[in-house]
């Protein structure tokens, strides 16, 4: 039992914060901003545009793309660390405005920047068990809820998103969902984590290490396993928090630039939304095909890391 796509969307915010609307808010320069992480402009949701609000727009137009209404799905996932009410779910609220006439099952998972390569290693469990027919997975994120405007060194990282995939049971075990890895190590927590006045608390240096060794160890782990390499793959779609993070792994497994999809520029990091993001943006730009392999690696708060193979 496998798995295949059958469809995405994504959804930006209008709102567009470039790092020269951050040189007028504070001390710190486009030049810096690029040439430490590669990003140039971010999007930010309305201050009343929520977690649900992107996830539902995002949800609807995968299922748009799918040919499919939301009573056609029978599991909803989200991974979002960002949701403004502690309860319910993010999946269940979308469920409802997205007019779900049905009982279908719903639940959130909190993976940090990881989120939806936890969330797609559970669907590729349920569609391997032959426990789920469609599954509908929503990366969303309001990273900017989290923005401490007086720390510069965070400030100018993230930004705001949501995307989503659809996955239908398949007999083939090579389309869809492949594998999937996930791994966590509480003792890094300190590293990089959320603040009780919601703020974001990071130690950039250490993080940036941590990323650089274990992203591309999930990679190569999913690689092994699946018993291929780098020539296999069609395109590298990494978790998009930092250009260098993204480039010295990516060399580090041996991947061509050429094959690395790169959003962070335009995006900036949108944690859990990240990935899917990037392969909507892919396949809306024609860069990515149907049929082609991609493989996901992501790294996060927790610390969690973890990297899926799909063929898309
Ligand atoms: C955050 C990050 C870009 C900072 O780059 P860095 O080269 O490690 O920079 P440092 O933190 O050592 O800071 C270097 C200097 O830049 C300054 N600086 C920090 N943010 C700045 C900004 N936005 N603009 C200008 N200068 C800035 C620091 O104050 C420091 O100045 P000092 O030397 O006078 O003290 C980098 O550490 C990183 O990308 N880490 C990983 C972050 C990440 O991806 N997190 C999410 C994981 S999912």
């Amino acid at each position: 039992m496998g798995s295949r796509l059958v469809g995405y969307g994504s959804y930006l915010p209008e709102r567009v914060m470039t790092n020269q609307d951050f040189e007028k808010i504070m001390d710190t320069s486009d030049e810096w901003i690029v040439q430490r992480t590669g990003m140039r402009e971010r999007h930010f949701a309305r201050d009343d545009e929520t977690v649900v609000d992107m996830a539902t727009i995002a949800a609807k137009r995968a299922l748009e793309n799918a040919k499919l209404k939301i009573d056609d799905i029978d599991l909803v996932i989200c991974a979002s660390t960002s949701p403004e009410l502690d309860f319910p779910s993010v999946a269940v609220q979308v469920l409802g405005k997205l007019g779900a006439t049905k009982n279908i099952p719903a639940y959130d998972v909190r993976g940090a920047c990881t989120g939806f390569i936890y969330a797609l290693h559970c669907a590729r469990a349920f569609f391997t068990a032959g426990m789920h027919e469609r599954i509908l997975i929503i990366g969303a994120e309001k990273m900017s809820r989290f923005i401490d405007w007086s720390d510069r060194s965070t400030a100018v990282l993230f930004g705001d998103g949501a995307g989503a995939m659809i996955f239908e049971r398949s007999t083939s075990s090579y389309s869809g969902i492949i594998d999937t890895v996930v791994m966590s190590d509480g003792r890094e927590f300190d590293m990089l984590h959320g603040s009780p006045d919601h703020h974001i608390i990071m130690n950039g240096p250490e993080t940036y290490k941590k990323a650089v060794e274990l992203m591309p160890n999930a990679a190569q782990y999913i690689m092994d396993h699946a018993g291929i390499t780098a020539d296999n793959v069609d395109w590298i779609i990494p978790h998009q928090a930092n250009l260098r993070i993204i480039t010295s792994g990516a060399a580090r497994l041996g991947f061509p630039l050429e094959k690395i999809l790169v959003t962070v520029d335009k995006h900036a990091n949108t944690s859990a939304a990240s990935g899917v993001l990037a392969i909507a943006y892919a396949f809306d730009n024609g860069i990515l095909k149907h049929g082609q392999l991609v493989l996901y690696p992501a790294f996060g708060s927790g610390l969690t890391w973890g990297a899926a193979l799909i063929r898309v």
